[in-house]
């Protein structure tokens, strides 16, 4: 809904390595806006088919798959370039393995920084999970 007021034209591509799209969701008037991809988000497959899908958009990207450092780390690798600049990675469930990750990779990539102004709530599960491209 939020999407539809803000970019009328944006999509959501969702990637899954299981289908749990219950069988009405496939029938939700936003199911149109929504591509959903079968496979690891880190598939060479699927990492491809998602960069052509969002070549030329604007992207925001949200992490929410399995939440090992070695696989945000993966995820990261493969999908930061896609951000603007002043754009955003959301990473969640961070406390859970991906923190570490999500350091080293600040620590590598001068391009992005963790905004912490978007922790605004006195508890997330999103600690240090808003990654912001700064150039
Ligand atoms: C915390 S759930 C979040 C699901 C979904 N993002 C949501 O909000 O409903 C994590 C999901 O990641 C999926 N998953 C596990 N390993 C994955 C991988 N390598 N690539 C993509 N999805 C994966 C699981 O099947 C599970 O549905």
């Amino acid at each position: 809904m939020y999407l539809e007021q803000v970019s009328p034209d944006g999509r959501v591509i969702t990637i899954d390595t299981e289908d749990k799209r219950v069988p009405r969701s496939k029938t939700h008037p936003l199911a149109a806006k929504v591509d959903f991809l079968l496979g690891s988000s880190t598939a060479s497959d699927v990492v491809a088919n998602v960069k052509r899908r969002a070549k030329g958009k604007r992207v925001l990207i949200i992490l929410d798959s399995l939440h090992t450092k070695g696989h945000v780390a993966d995820e990261l690798a493969n999908y930061a370039d896609l951000v603007p600049v002043g754009g955003y990675i959301i990473i969640q469930d961070t406390p859970v393995g991906a923190i570490d990750a999500i350091h080293e990779f600040v620590a590598a990539n001068d391009a992005f920084e963790i905004d912490k102004s978007r922790e605004r709530l006195l508890y997330t599960f999103n600690v240090d999970g808003f990654l912001k491209r700064v150039k």
